[in-house]
């Protein structure tokens, strides 16, 4: 059975996941208005992976006897400066993500919670793969930001993103 505490910070962390999905899902709104299909596309997919990191965690709890207690989803931001604010958004989004997971992992080993520091041992590698895509598209947009022709090529090379 899983500890009381334990429990409560898995609970914040599917809070934590489903606004991600969320706040990328505004940035797929976005980038449909602001005519960059392949940028939006990308959100997409993004905001189903986050659906599923959501759901992983989810399925976790009710694997190991654990209550779910979903909570209200924060309103997430609907306008950005442009393409590059939103990304650079998204690569500051993702290192928080990545410290709420290194706090929950604290817990795990406080609690000795040994299955649950096993199942985050995947989050940690999946945020590593999740911040270094942001930051190459962050570096991407900072080198062509004011050339519109390679800000839709880049565009057609995110609109690529296939469901990994
Ligand atoms: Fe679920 Fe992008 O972290």
């Amino acid at each position: 059975m899983i500890s009381q505490t334990m429990q409560d910070a898995i609970n914040e962390q599917i809070n934590k996941e489903m606004f991600s999905s969320y706040l990328y899902l505004s940035m797929a709104a976005y980038f449909e208005n602001t005519g960059l299909p392949g940028a939006a596309k990308w959100m997409y997919v993004q905001s189903g992976e986050e659906n599923e990191h959501a759901m992983k965690l989810f399925h976790y709890l009710v694997d190991r006897g654990g209550k779910v207690a979903l909570k209200a989803i924060a309103t997430p931001q609907a306008e950005w400066a442009g393409p590059m604010a939103a990304f650079v958004e998204v690569y500051a989004h993702e290192q928080l993500v990545t410290k709420s997971i290194h706090d929950l992992y604290e817990v795990a080993l406080a609690e000795k919670d040994y299955a649950t520091q096993v199942l985050l041992q995947w989050f940690i590698s999946e945020q590593v793969e999740e911040e270094k895509n942001a930051a190459e598209i962050v570096d991407s947009m900072k080198r062509i930001e004011a050339h519109e022709t390679a800000v839709l090529q880049l565009d057609h090379r995110l609109g690529k993103r296939g469901n990994d």
